[in-house]
C-alpha cells in the first residue's frame, strides 16, 4: 500500500488512470482574441439545478492566464472519431486550432463541431486543486447528439461496451441460460452471420449474372490486377472457390477478363465492364456493413471487427497476403 508519505507519482497516475472517463476539449478566447484550447478528461458533473460543471487545470498549462482571465469557456465531450483532435489538444506547443473549423459561441469562445455534446458555460468558482486549479462553471448553454463518445483508460483510448452482450438464438434475443451448446458454438455463429450477411450480396451477383466462383476470381483481381491464376488460388484457397481454366475461359468470353488473360504463363486482368460489376457489388455490400453496425453501436462494431482480426490470426494457414506488393 502507498501511503501520502512514500507516494510514487507514476504508480499513484496509473492508479488514477483505472477511472475510465470521456474525454473533453476545453477552450476559451485569450484577452487579444486568440482561440485557447487543451484535452481534459477531469471533467466531472457537479449540480442539475443549477446546472454546473467542473474540470481541472494544470498550473503550467500555457493556457491557465486564459482561463483566468475570461469568464466564458466551453466543454466539448469528444466523439469516438475525434481521437485525432484529442491528441492535438493535449499536446502543447502547437498551433492546435490550425485548420480546425469553429463557430462562435457565448462570450465570443471557439466552439468545435461534430461533439458528443457541448457545454457553454461561465466560471461560477475557482478552487486551488494542489498543482491543478478547479473551474467550477455554470452551464449556460448546452447541445448533444446521438454519437458515441471517446473513452479513456490507463493512457489509452478504448472501446466501451454493453456488459453481458445479448444472448441470440434462432434470431431472437434470449436469456443466457436458454443456449445450448450448438447455439454457442463459433463454427454455428461465424457461419450464420456469415450466410444471413451475404444474403443480399448473392442476389446481387445473381442479378449480374455472376456466380460466387467468377466473384471471387474479379475481387483478388480488383485489389491488385494482373495476378495469374495459381496467385488466385493461393490466395483464395480458404474459400474453396478454385479457378478453373474453364472457368478463366467463362469469363473471357463473357467480356470479365482481357482476351489475353492467362494466356500460357500471364495473368488476368479485369474489363471495364467487370470493374465496374464488381465495385458495385462491393458498394452494396458497404452499404449493408455501414447499416448493420449503426443498429450494433460503435462499440460493438469496433470489437466484433477486432474479434475477427485476431481470429484470423489465430487461424491462418498461411495464406499469402492479397493487399501486400
Ligand atoms: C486524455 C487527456 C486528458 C488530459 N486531461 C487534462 C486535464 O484534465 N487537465 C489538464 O490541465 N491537462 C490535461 N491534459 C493535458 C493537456 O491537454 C496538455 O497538457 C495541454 O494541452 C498542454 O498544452 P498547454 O500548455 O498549451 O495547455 C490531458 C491530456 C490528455 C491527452
Amino acid at each position: 500500500m502507498q501511503t501520502a508519505s512514500n507516494f510514487d507519482k507514476r504508480k499513484f497516475r496509473s492508479a488514477l488512470g483505472t477511472f475510465t472517463t470521456g474525454v473533453t476539449i476545453v477552450t476559451t478566447r485569450a484577452q487579444d482574441g486568440t482561440p485557447v484550447g487543451l484535452t481534459a478528461n477531469s471533467f466531472s458533473s457537479v449540480s442539475l439545478d443549477p446546472p454546473m460543471i467542473l474540470w481541472s487545470l494544470a498550473k503550467r498549462s500555457r493556457c491557465l492566464p486564459a482561463f483566468e482571465s475570461g469568464e466564458h469557456w466551453a466543454v466539448h465531450i469528444l466523439s469516438h472519431r475525434q481521437e485525432e483532435l484529442s491528441n492535438r489538444f493535449g499536446r502543447a506547443g502547437e498551433d492546435k486550432f490550425d485548420q480546425v473549423e469553429t463557430e462562435r459561441g457565448a462570450g465570443g469562445v471557439p466552439l468545435l463541431p461534430n461533439c458528443a455534446a457541448r457545454m457553454q458555460c461561465k466560471t461560477a468558482f475557482k478552487y486551488e486543486g494542489g498543482d491543478h486549479i478547479i473551474f467550477v462553471g455554470e452551464v449556460l448553454e448546452f447541445d448533444r447528439s446521438d454519437v458515441a463518445p471517446l473513452v479513456f483508460q490507463s493512457g489509452e483510448y478504448v472501446v466501451a461496451l454493453r456488459k453481458g452482450g445479448r444472448a441470440i438464438s434462432a434470431g431472437a434475443y434470449v436469456s443466457d441460460e436458454r443456449l445450448n451448446f450448438s447455439e454457442n458454438f463459433i463454427n454455428y455463429l461465424l457461419g450464420r452471420a456469415y450466410y444471413q450477411f451475404l444474403a443480399p450480396i448473392r442476389k446481387d451477383l445473381a442479378n449480374l449474372t455472376l456466380s460466387e466462383d467468377d466473384y471471387y476470381i474479379l475481387a483478388v483481381l480488383l485489389i491488385k490486377d494482373g495476378r495469374t491464376v495459381s496467385e488466385i488460388n493461393a490466395m483464395n484457397s480458404y474459400t474453396g472457390h478454385e479457378a478453373t481454366p474453364e472457368l478463366i475461359q467463362s469469363l473471357r468470353r463473357r467480356g470479365l477478363l482481357h482476351a489475353e488473360s492467362q494466356q500460357e504463363f500471364g495473368g488476368c486482368f479485369l474489363t471495364d465492364k467487370a470493374r465496374e460489376a464488381i465495385l458495385n457489388v462491393l458498394a452494396a455490400a458497404k452499404a449493408r456493413e455501414e447499416h448493420i453496425f449503426e443498429q450494433l453501436g460503435h462499440g460493438e462494431s469496433i470489437s466484433l471487427k477486432n474479434a475477427l482480426k485476431n481470429f484470423i490470426v489465430q487461424t491462418d494457414p498461411g495464406l499469402p497476403d492479397p493487399w501486400s506488393d
